[in-house]
């Protein structure tokens, strides 16, 4: 694919390097639907995930490759055949395909985790190039920790690389150690040392260990030549997270005519995507977080209110509208058919596998009409998110739940629940509800697992609005996430911790691709 010089290519690694956040691995079909809406969002690469880590995540790939047609898909593996086959064969079905392999260039790195000399990682990252060659011109090659690695070394390396055939030299700051002026120059460096530089695009892809993700990107971009950014939905990913997408995207065309690039992305996604990988991952966005943040666009000093009032441009420099906020609209209710309902989800890009998950997602949309008089778009995306529903062959699903608190009083739940498909009746008491709620849980399945996180949202505004939970369970050195919506926030903590449960019992295991 050729680009024009000043095409920001947005590269999306939510579903590789995001999911590797501890507790936001996705199901298959959790991935398919982040990736049909990054493909509507107008992301020129999605890195779909690695395939060679797990057989769950080769499926994803292959099955986001059979549908996603206008990005290209794009598989991380470890610059070794086997790696490099196995994402070959999970990108066999895509319309545009890429195979992004890396290898560790520091010294740090090369000495202590791979065990390799320098001329070792010379020769291997050559070879796998050059294997990877045979599936897809198109080529990434990462030599993972360039932040800390040699120079002259990177020189030599990349040199080769692009001889080999690498389309896209990934520039990563692995540990977010870097600072965006030194970051920049080294780019800089490198494009007029290395003699074969503009036979690739060069990319950076930049870790927030020191909240200057987004700022070494740009840097990158604007004094090193970059023209591919990686970034995810929210700055998910490990640690504390990658490149945001939104705020590049929202840098570069608020600030247009300093940047004076294009990017390909349709901002008024920006927002639907934020909210479906929170809802996904159980993974809040911070109300200050910039563009996505539920205050992103909220004044509340009188000063600001009526400078707003008087010219917008006062204290605004984007338009909520502009990047997808919409004021909450009341869309459908109690009234409401399953024809509306389903028109409705197609607008909102919710594309449901059979007849029967439409009509088991209606059910639970009139369960929620008969509860609560206006049903919001983000209602309907939470009935439809793993918290919600349970699915049929779920391993623990949730029945009922009755709770008793009183001032004075040791709180007490009974909770209905079914293990395997054979239904248990369970009441304790707690400190709170909640707790009781999850001792009453606890004292049949004794999952053992330690409670890292518990939070609750509301999913809309006012009071009438749906508690989002998410509980974050640890067990032997594996953390997933839960997540559960009800208009009562007991019940949608047990919702929670039974769909936490389900994916510790699910026992699907992965390779980290650092290892
Ligand atoms: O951070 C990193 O170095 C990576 C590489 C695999 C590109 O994610
Ligand atoms: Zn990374």
């Amino acid at each position: 694919m050729t680009y024009a010089s000043n095409k920001l290519i947005i590269f999306d690694t939510t579903l590789r390097d995001g999911e590797q956040s501890p507790g936001a691995s996705m199901t298959k079909d959790e991935k398919i639907r982040i990736a049909k809406q990054l493909e509507r969002m107008r992301v020129d690469v999605i890195e779909a995930g690695f395939a060679a880590a797990s057989q769950g995540d080769f499926d994803a790939i292959k099955a986001i490759a059979g549908i996603v047609k206008d990005s290209t898909v794009c598989s991380l593996s470890r610059a070794n055949d086997r790696d490099i086959s196995r994402a070959a064969e999970a990108l066999a079905p895509a319309a545009r395909k890429r195979i992004h392999t890396f290898l560790a260039t520091s010294p740090l790195h090369m000495e202590m985790k791979l065990r390799m000399t320098p001329d070792q990682v010379f020769e291997q990252a050559k070879r796998a190039v050059k294997f990877a060659r045979q599936f897809t011109d198109d080529i990434e090659f990462s030599p993972e920790d360039a932040s800390r690695s040699d120079i002259d070394f990177l020189c030599r390396v990349i040199e080769a690389v692009i001889a080999e055939g690498a389309t896209t030299i990934n520039f990563p700051d692995t540990v977010g150690y870097a600072v965006p002026e030194l970051f920049a120059n080294t780019i800089k460096t490198l494009r007029e040392r290395i003699p074969n530089s503009d036979k690739a695009i060069w990319s950076v892809h930049c870790h927030n260990d020191l909240g200057m993700a987004v700022a070494n990107s740009l840097a990158g971009v604007m004094i090193g030549g970059a023209r591919q950014v990686e970034c995810t939905i929210n700055g998910l990913g490990e640690r504390a997270g990658n490149t945001a997408l939104e705020e590049i995207v929202m840098a570069v065309k608020t600030r247009s005519a300093y940047f004076n690039l294009e990017v390909g992305i349709d901002t008024t996604q920006i927002v639907p995507t934020s909210k479906l990988v929170s809802q996904i991952t159980g993974f809040a966005v911070q109300p200050n977080k910039a563009v996505v943040g539920a205050n992103a666009f909220a004044h509340a000093s009188g000063i600001h209110q009526d400078g707003i009032l008087k010219a917008r441009e006062t204290y605004e420099i984007m338009r909520a509208e502009d990047v997808g906020w919409s004021a909450n609209k009341i869309v459908l209710g109690k009234l409401s058919g399953r024809n509306a309902f389903k028109q409705r989800l197609q607008e909102l890009g919710i594309e449901l596998e059979s007849e029967a998950e439409v009509n088991a997602a209606f059910a639970r949309f009139k369960e929620l009409a008969d509860q609560k008089s206006d049903i919001f778009d983000e209602d309907i995306m939470a009935l439809v998110s793993g918290g919600q529903q349970s699915l049929a062959d779920d391993y623990y699903q949730f029945v009922s739940l009755s709770q008793r608190s009183e001032t004075g009083e040791k709180p007490s739940a009974k909770v209905v629940f079914s293990i395997d498909k054979q239904e248990f009746t369970c009441e304790a008491q707690g400190n709170g509800p909640v707790d009781a709620t999850v001792n009453a849980i606890e004292s049949q399945t004794k999952s053992g697992a330690e409670l890292l996180l518990f939070s609750v949202n509301a999913i809309t505004t006012g009071t009438q609005s749906q508690g989002e939970v998410t509980m974050r369970l640890s067990k032997a050195g594996r953390i997933v996430n839960g997540v559960g919506s009800d208009l009562d926030i007991v019940m949608a903590s047990a919702k929670a911790y039974l769909s936490a449960l389900n994916k510790l019992h699910s026992k699907i295991e992965k390779l980290n691709p650092q290892l």
